[in-house]
């Protein structure tokens, strides 16, 4: 059977449409017949194992040249995995993988730079190689009898980008959803069939997300997105998928003139000038995965002139940040419809876990009220919609590191109990 698929966006449908109502593009729709389609027109033999004559995968890790990497991936890269590796163009992905890999047999196929390139950048970074193959050849199936024919296989292939990759069977060009789709499916059989672990580079970009390697997502064992700001050098790499090991761990590094460094100071994001007391500025502790860090998170309250008061929320989840104000509103009796209010983390990072609530209501209340919150004040803990504050994950662990650090007890549901308990204490 036919079917129509959109090339910018891979919405399908089984008839030809003008206008995408994904995407709202016009003209994208290809009709495409499943390259890899290989259905039985006859009846088949129905194949059955029991349980116990099922081999367990090979879960062999090996690790990488970069501990945050492998902390993400959960130990290492496991025989035949494929990793797809997204982030924006610039962000760093090139850089991670070069650093990444320097104590593996690399087989590195780019279609994004050249060999002097891929050189030039991997002196510069002082990185001594064990073993480096690189490729330009970008046809899925020489990449695939070629990788066939070396003497030595490699421990990894990198594929520097997808998006420059195309199989021959196909019409539509490289970077096309029908492309990418069908060239990736072709990579991961190579990678499954003769156990060599892969890491597919996908650029996504802020707006376009929807396209191009999101439709990868389910063809791989684990997505990891590299996020960062171009205007500071932080990094996080995290994982959304992981069938090998788990998806709270984060990675961090910060992009320096020799490349990426792995960060482990729990105080990277906080501002070197933490004695700096201001309103509106609160530091929040939280655990990511296994490990406690601190943020800080920034609220500017300004007298507003508008009918519809502006929210502007950068770092935390805008949603979250309304229910706040709510809870705010009703328990606090602080009438918020007179402010604008923006809310950022330092850092360029976002920060995703419920144990920020408490420090976010702390800093709205501190510039609303103008008065800055103690200098080594850290706040850890969930807010609920009832104005009650609950204990969160890992709060121990955040207490102790944060008495480690020479910061006070953080306050937490521990010591309050309530956004009124909290408002007590700090005004
Ligand atoms: P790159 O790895 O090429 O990004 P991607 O592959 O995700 O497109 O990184 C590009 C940026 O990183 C570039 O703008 C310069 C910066 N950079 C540094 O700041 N220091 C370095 O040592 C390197 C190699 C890159
Ligand atoms: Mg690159």
């Amino acid at each position: 059977m036919a079917q129509f698929v959109c090339t910018n966006c891979g919405e399908g449908s089984a008839a030809w449409i003008g206008r995408c109502p994904a995407c709202g593009e016009w003209n994208t729709f290809k009709e495409m017949r499943e390259a890899g389609e290989q259905r039985s027109k006859t009846v088949q033999s129905f194949n059955t194992t029991a349980f116990s004559k099922i081999k367990a995968l090979d879960k062999n890790r090996t690790p990488t040249g970069l501990f945050e990497l492998d902390r993400v991936l959960g130990g290492g890269i496991v025989k035949g995995e494929v990793i797809l590796l997204t982030g924006e163009p610039g962000v760093g992905k090139s850089t991670l993988l070069l650093q990444s890999l320097k104590n593996l047999n690399t087989l590195y196929i780019s279609g994004e730079e050249s060999a002097e390139q891929v050189k030039e950048r991997a002196d510069r970074l002082r990185i001594d190689f064990k073993s480096f193959l690189f490729s330009d050849t970008l046809q899925v199936e020489a990449i695939i009898k070629g990788t066939d024919e070396l003497s030595a296989k490699p421990d990894v292939i990198v594929i520097d980008s997808v998006q420059t990759i195309y199989t021959k069977d196909v019409d539509a060009p490289p970077g096309s959803v029908s492309q990418l789709r069908e060239a990736s499916a072709r990579l991961i059989r190579l990678s499954k069939e003769s156990g060599i672990p892969m890491i597919i580079v996908g650029h996504v970009t802020k707006e376009g997300e929807v396209a191009g390697p999101k439709t990868l997502e389910h063809m791989v064992d684990a997505v990891l997105n590299f996020e960062g700001e171009k205007i500071s050098n932080f990094r996080v790499l995290r994982a959304q998928k992981n069938r090998f090991g788990s998806t709270d761990e984060i990675g961090i590094f910060e992009m320096k003139g020799e490349g990426l460094s792995e960060v482990n100071n729990p105080l990277a994001f906080v501002d070197e000038d933490k004695e700096l007391q201001v309103p509106g500025k609160a530091l929040v502790g939280v655990m990511e995965g296994k490990r406690p860090l601190f943020f800080e998170i920034q609220t500017l309250a300004s007298t507003s002139f508008l009918p519809m008061p502006r929210r502007v929320v950068k770092g935390v989840d805008y949603n979250k940040v309304l229910l706040l104000l709510a809870v705010i509103d009703k328990h606090l009796k602080l009438n918020l419809s007179k402010f604008d209010i923006y809310i950022n983390v330092i850092g360029g990072v976002d920060v995703k876990s419920p144990a920020a609530d408490l420090g976010i209501v702390a800093s709205i209340i501190s510039s609303v009220k103008n008065v800055p919150l103690g200098s080594s004040t850290v706040f850890t803990g969930e807010v609920g919609l009832l104005g009650e504050v609950r204990k969160i994950y890992g709060q121990e662990r955040i207490i102790s590191e944060a008495k480690r650090l020479k910061f006070n007890t953080p306050l937490s549901s521990l010591t309050v109990r309530t956004v009124k308990e909290l408002f007590q204490k700090i005004i």
